[in-house]
């Protein structure tokens, strides 16, 4: 991450919390840089039932965030929230009940510290973590893929997104996490996926890729899951040891059919998002969030698409492509430079459902 960003190191000192789904995260901007930031991931709880329980997730989050906050706080130097003048949180979508232990004590910790609270919208701060690499130009084009959603943005100037397409169905990473279960590969399997289709060899007559016979941007990976599921029942593929994972040794058939569906995968998110170009007057940059972001073969193919089109390509470092807090903080800052904020009633937004932007005037803004 570079370590100043020019066009945000004024704004207030602001605390983020993400609390979505599996990574309690909390994360502190000021002057324009990451102050700190402390992440816990759940995945190794989630991973022995092989997908997140929501009860578990927040009971986790209950128990972790407060002690997450109070070491962010004394390892800052502001032990009682000294100098910090915004609380920012994920409001949505997500895991309903997560999201109400964030919400709840974001609420609280603002009302103490008489602060404004400001409830974020999770999908457009994954894009907003883009400039954590370098600022967007405007107008940009924005695909955020991650486990719960496929979206594709246009984004016309700085915090404005109108979504150009989604998906129906599962989303890209939930594409990667049920073939990677088909495969007894370890949860969420979309990064095992990757690393294997490192070592493997594309065929792309295997698998065709879904949802592109149709004019819209829209996308649809449930298809593409049950033709690799139907592969792999007719292919006796030698099984792989979950708990011995190791990518180097596994056969090469699995890193040929990984190497297939990661190939797949990226040219469909492609394809879509050329059409989104063509529909979009005078975009300047692509930019390419959310954990399935991390995706290497998937940066690959978008940042040569950005140079074939003299686009500049944006994506947040790889670990900053998951859930974080630093996201969050960040969007908090940018939102508020606008002179928003939310009021002291806003309500958690579950998956499904759109986040409104309901935002209020900030009473304490100042330019
Ligand atoms: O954004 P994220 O951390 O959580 C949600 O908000 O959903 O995204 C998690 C998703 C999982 O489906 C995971 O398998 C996928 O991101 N993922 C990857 C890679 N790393 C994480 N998918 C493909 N390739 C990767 N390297
Ligand atoms: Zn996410």
């Amino acid at each position: 991450m570079s370590d100043t960003l020019n066009s945000v190191s004024s704004g207030p000192v602001c605390l983020g919390i993400e609390t979505s789904c599996d990574e309690t995260s909390v994360a502190l901007w000021a002057g324009g840089r990451l102050e700190g930031e402390l992440v816990h991931t759940q995945i190794p709880m989630h991973s022995v039932f092989g997908g997140v329980v929501p009860e578990l997730a927040s009971r986790e989050h209950l128990r972790l965030l407060d002690p997450l906050v109070t070491s962010l706080l004394e390892r800052a130097g502001r032990p009682a929230g000294e100098g910090i003048g915004l609380v920012a949180v994920t409001r949505g979508p997500g895991l309903l009940g997560a999201l109400l232990v964030g919400i709840a004590y974001a609420k609280s910790f603002a009302q103490a510290l008489g602060v404004p609270v400001i409830g974020v919208n999770h999908l457009h701060a994954h894009l907003m973590a883009c400039e954590f690499s370098g600022p967007i130009e405007y107008p940009a084009l924005g695909l955020l893929v991650s486990g719960g959603h496929t979206h594709l943005y246009h984004m016309p100037r700085e915090c404005q997104f109108e979504l150009l397409g989604r998906t129906l169905d599962d989303a890209a990473g939930e594409a990667f996490d049920k073939i990677a279960k088909l495969l007894n590969l370890p949860y969420p399997g979309g990064k095992y996926i990757d690393e294997l289709a490192r070592l493997g060899t594309p065929d792309l007559h295997l698998f065709t890729k879904p949802y592109l016979h149709n004019d819209n941007c829209d996308f649809s990976f449930s298809g593409l899951k049950t033709a690799v599921a139907l592969h792999v029942e007719n292919s006796a593929l030698p099984a792989l040891d979950y708990a011995d994972f190791d990518a180097a040794t596994a056969p090469q058939r699995i890193k040929d059919l990984c190497a297939t569906v990661n190939e797949t995968i990226a040219l469909t998110l492609l394809e879509k998002t050329r059409r989104a170009l063509a529909r979009c007057a005078g975009v300047r940059t692509v930019c390419l969030a959310g954990g399935v972001a991390a995706n290497s073969r998937l940066r690959q193919v978008f940042s040569g698409f950005a140079a074939d089109n003299g686009l500049k390509f944006l994506a947040p470092a790889q670990n900053y492509c998951g859930d974080n807090g630093a996201m969050i903080a960040y969007a908090g800052v940018r939102l508020a430079r606008m002179g928003l904020a939310s009021s002291m009633d806003f309500e958690a937004i579950p998956r499904g459902r759109n986040v409104p932007d309901d935002y209020i005037v900030n009473p304490y803004f100042k330019e």
